[in-house]
């Protein structure tokens, strides 16, 4: 590692997660991440509004910023407004800004982040933290386009492009009465759905060379390869953190090295220890029990691969069976692709 005794020094989580900034986008080959691609390439030639869904980390906003760029508003602002963030009580102040001496500490008067989105794109993150107040305000907001500072008798009018985020299923939000439907179907007119980084696996070794890449250019630092056994290991994590998980991981590759520092924040692969027993008083004892079977050797493949340093022949010689048969349940369990990878032919 050719890194300055600065620079091995351990990163703090804001540096990380601002190692890779959020203006490349890299869409995979996998089946979910075409499709994403195509839609969004659709999408972005319009000017309708969109509702961005995945967990944390899934490239959500990565996504909204690469709508943005390729949009006919591209010139103008992308306005993120992190609802989570904000008090309920100060998004209208931060939404629709004031004037001077509306309220107690209003110094001077502040123009709100809509008119900064004027002919750009107004992003709503988190939109599903609003509370029903500033739910109501946003609607209103929405309908027309107009709004008034607070403290402003003028109405004013802004045009601009809509997209919000959210990790939440707003269909429960508004079953449980957290959400108002009226403002669900007004920014939910298009539906873009990331997958979690589990249900594309395939993309995993080219996301981590393509962060690797990144990660070294921007620190001026050169970082060991990936080995093939970390690319294996990589494509079996469950990474509930999603992608902005393993780009941290390669950020910390490059900066403190070594490899198994990757991995540090991951959970192991879930398996589930016992399978879903539906609560309809239908037990469907056989299947139940094939499911056990499969998750169980799953982990005892998976412990046995890991402790061989994903050697393959040597695992397959541990449990006592033969090289083909422990590829086929490797793939079989979903640890690996099928047909050709990035990582070419096995080694062990
Ligand atoms: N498709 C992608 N291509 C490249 N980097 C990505 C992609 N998706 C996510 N990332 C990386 O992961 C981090 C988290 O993505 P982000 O869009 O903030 O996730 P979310 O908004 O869904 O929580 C980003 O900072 C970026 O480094
Ligand atoms: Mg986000």
């Amino acid at each position: 590692m050719n890194v300055s005794a600065e620079r091995k020094k351990k990163p703090t989580a804001p540096e990380l997660a601002n190692a890779l900034p959020p203006d490349e986008i890299l869409f995979g080959r996998s089946g979910a991440m075409k499709e994403v691609r195509k839609r969004a390439t659709k999408i972005a030639r319009t000017n309708i509004p969109v509702l961005l869904c995945g967990p944390k980390g899934s490239g959500k906003e990565v996504l909204a910023r690469w709508i943005h760029a390729h949009s006919p508003v591209a010139n103008g602002q992308f306005v993120k407004i992190n609802c989570a963030a904000i008090p309920g009580t100060l998004l209208e102040s931060e939404l629709f800004g004031f004037e001077k001496g509306a309220f107690t500490g209003a110094h001077s008067t502040k123009p709100g982040r809509v008119e900064l989105a004027h002919n750009g794109t107004l992003f709503l993150d988190g939109i599903a933290d609003l509370d029903l107040a500033s739910q109501s305000k946003l609607l209103q907001f929405l309908q027309d386009g107009r709004f008034s500072r607070i403290g402003d008798e003028l109405e004013r009018s802004v045009d601009t492009r809509l997209m919000c985020a959210t990790d939440k299923d707003l269909e429960e939000e508004i079953a449980e009465g957290k959400f108002r439907a009226d403002l669900y179907y007004r920014i939910n007119v298009v539906r873009l759905k990331l997958p979690t980084l589990r249900d594309r696996r395939e993309d995993i070794p080219a996301m981590a060379e393509y962060f690797l890449a990144r990660c070294q250019e921007q620190f001026k630092a050169q970082a060991e390869p990936l080995t093939m056994e970390t690319l294996h290991y990589m494509q079996c994590m469950d990474w509930p953190g999603n992608i902005r998980e393993l780009s941290n991981g390669i950020a910390r590759h490059v900066l403190i090295g070594p490899e198994a520092t990757i991995l540090e924040d991951s959970s192991l692969p879930v398996t589930p220890a016992l399978p879903h027993v539906p609560a309809n008083g239908v037990v469907p004892l056989k299947r139940l029990c094939k499911e056990a079977i499969r998750a169980s050797e799953k982990n005892i493949i998976l412990a046995a691969l890991r402790a061989n340093r994903w050697n393959r022949r040597k695992a397959a010689q541990e449990l006592k069976i033969s090289y083909r048969l422990l590829i086929y349940k490797i793939r079989d369990a979903g640890l690996m692709t099928k047909g050709k990878n990035s990582f070419g032919s096995p080694r062990g």
